[in-house]
């Protein structure tokens, strides 16, 4: 596990960047998984810029997110589909047949559950962007699903609803499922790349790097994978 302390969420989000734009620039077919949430916004701000400044190509480019809420469509601005688009994918030549998100809309849930993973395991992530929940979560895999995990609907935290709420009304508007990656599958990635900013994280961020690796931190399980940096700003490492 490398370990990048930076200043704030500027400089998280620079070097983070840095790193997405040298391997997209080096193997212009590259498979990102992506993350949506606050932390992951400077970043794609960046990759736009650089898109424009330097002509950094996402034509052959392939994308997976994590997750999904459930029973939001689409067009809700409040869907992870609606957050991708207006934050990254609107503004970079991507092809939209590249792009992949769990349908949260679908009819049969647990069809689109299985189907999800089928098109993962056709494909190898080269990297994956993860945010981290402040209760350890990473996708929407809560404390207690198990590291084996492959795509599935979860039940979240009210904790998560709570925090997320920030982006709602009102939190009896927050859904109550989603669909997520598996902790398994988001382990398959080649490289993985955590990102986390501010207090509110400092707890999950010392229990990933210092904790037992336990079912109980879905975030610790990070520790073991052979390929993985963590790029914290000051107040997320104020523990570490
Ligand atoms: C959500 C997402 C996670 C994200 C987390 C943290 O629950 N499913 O992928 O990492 O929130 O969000 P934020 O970056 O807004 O703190």
């Amino acid at each position: 596990m490398k370990i990048i302390k930076v200043r704030n969420y500027e400089e998280m989000s620079d070097i983070a960047a840095e790193y997405v734009t040298t391997l997209i620039k080096e193997k212009p077919d590259t498979v990102l998984g992506l993350a949506t949430g606050s932390t992951p916004i400077g970043l794609y701000k960046r990759l736009i810029k650089d898109h424009n400044e330097n002509k950094t190509s996402y034509e052959n480019i392939k994308t997976f997110n994590l997750d999904e809420y459930i029973g939001l469509d689409k067009n809700n601005s409040q869907s992870y589909h609606y957050f991708m688009h207006e934050h990254l994918f609107k503004n970079i030549n991507i092809n939209k047949k590249n792009i992949y998100i769990p349908n949260g809309f679908a009819k049969d849930i647990n069809k689109e559950c299985i189907e999800y993973n089928e098109k993962l395991k056709n494909n190898v992530i080269h990297l994956q962007i993860l945010g981290i929940g402040s209760n350890g979560h990473i996708g929407f895999n809560e404390p207690g699903t198990s590291f084996s995990s492959e795509v599935h609907v979860v039940k979240l935290d009210e904790n998560t609803r709570k925090a997320n709420s920030r982006f709602f009304n009102q939190i009896n508007e927050v859904p109550t499922y989603s669909i997520t990656m598996g902790i398994k599958n988001i382990m398959e990635a080649k490289q993985i790349i955590l990102l986390a900013s501010g207090n509110q994280k400092a707890n999950a961020i010392y229990d990933t790097i210092h904790g037992e690796v336990t079912e109980n931190v879905p975030a610790s399980i990070l520790r073991t994978h052979p390929n993985i940096i963590v790029i914290v700003d000051e107040e997320a490492s104020s523990l570490v």
